[in-house]
């Protein structure tokens, strides 16, 4: 009998701290950076993010997201057999988020590791699951973004510092006869690497670098609009779909205009796209989870259909997932 993956439940967590435009606005005027509500709003469509308060990790805004997600599917969290973090903001340099979230859990003993693919890392943290839980190896998955992308903003980068907000969302993926996951279309481009990055790294005891984000924001825009695109069309065809059977998109949250973009390229309506920039920022990793809980707990999205889930960032890494839900 062949093995798929499904989507079983989800759940979400957003730091309670919660900036609007104004809040951010009158915070950088303060340290001298000069932007605006309508800089903000009419090249992004961000009118709001969240920030966590000093020390709270990565680990813990997935906690309460995986909590959810467990309860959604009348899990326990020792029935679960495999831990993926997608983050780029993990706890600590080793041991993985992964490892410290199994233990907040208490779900020890099954698989546990991050993965680093930057703003697409639940794409392909999903992909990973996915195919591992095809295999057998194993059968309960908790598939989780989280990030505290607030740590490594340099607050006086105007360009970079009003996009991004930090959240979590996780899902829980089991596998069994009935297809969820339909196909996955993952792919990297390292020639880029120096348009997205956080440059420090540690060593002897110190950061070497420069350990807050750049970005070269019309390049990453440009790039992203093209591949987002190739990504759908690919999934799509390896699982003999076409757009016209997407019920949902929802795409990674980084500007209203790359997604606008991505919707009309596959003559998808905004009425079918799930959208949580306005009110999450760019939460890199956690994007697409925290769009999916959002939209299933608003009672949008249903059981039974089909959603297109696709992200880009850093790396240049971008990918695409089509599933039933
Ligand atoms: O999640 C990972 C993937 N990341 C992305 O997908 C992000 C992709 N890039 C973008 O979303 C957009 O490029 C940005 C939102 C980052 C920037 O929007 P843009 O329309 O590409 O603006 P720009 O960089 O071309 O800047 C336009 C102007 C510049 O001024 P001049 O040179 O025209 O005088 C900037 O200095 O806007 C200025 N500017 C700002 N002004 C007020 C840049 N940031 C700000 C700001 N407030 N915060």
């Amino acid at each position: 009998m062949a093995l798929y993956s499904r989507i079983t439940g989800t759940g979400s967590c957003l730091p309670p701290q919660r900036l609007s435009n104004a809040d951010l606005v009158s915070k950088l005027a303060a340290q001298g950076v000069e932007t605006s509500d309508d800089w903000i709003v009419e090249r992004t469509g961000i009118r709001a993010r969240h920030f966590a308060d000093d020390g709270v990790f990565s680990s813990d805004l997935g906690l309460v997201a995986c909590r959810a997600a467990l309860q959604a599917a009348g899990l326990q969290a020792s029935d679960i057999d495999l831990i993926i973090v997608a983050t780029s903001t993990p706890d600590m340099v080793f041991p993985s988020t992964a490892c410290i979230l199994q233990h907040k859990l208490g779900a020890n003993g099954g698989a546990a590791f991050d993965v680093q693919a930057v703003c697409s890392g639940f794409i392909y943290a999903l992909a990973v699951a996915d195919a591992m839980l095809k295999t057998g190896a194993a059968r309960k998955a908790l598939v989780v973004g989280a990030e505290i992308f607030s740590r490594i903003l340099d607050f006086t980068d105007r360009t970079t510092c009003v996009l991004f907000g930090d959240g979590a969302g996780a899902l829980v993926l089991e596998s069994g006869s009935k297809p969820g996951i339909l196909a996955s279309d993952l792919h990297a481009d390292g020639r880029h690497v120096g348009i997205l990055c956080v440059p420090g790294h540690v060593a002897g005891g110190q950061v070497l670098g420069d350990p807050l984000l750049k970005m070269e924001g019309q390049a990453v825009f440009k790039l992203a609009v093209g591949v987002l695109e190739d990504a759908a069309h690919a999934t799509l065809a390896k699982a003999d779909k076409t757009a016209s059977d997407i019920d949902w998109l929802i795409p990674h949250q980084a500007n209203i205009r790359i997604i606008q973009s991505t919707a009309r390229k596959l003559k998808l309506p905004m009425e079918k796209v799930i959208v949580t920039v306005d009110q999450h920022g760019n939460t890199s990793a956690a994007s697409i989870p925290l769009a999916l809980d959002h939209g299933i707990r608003s009672g949008r999205v249903k059981p039974g259909q089909t959603l297109m889930l696709e992200g880009v960032g850093g790396g240049l890494a971008w990918g695409a997932v089509l599933l039933d839900l």
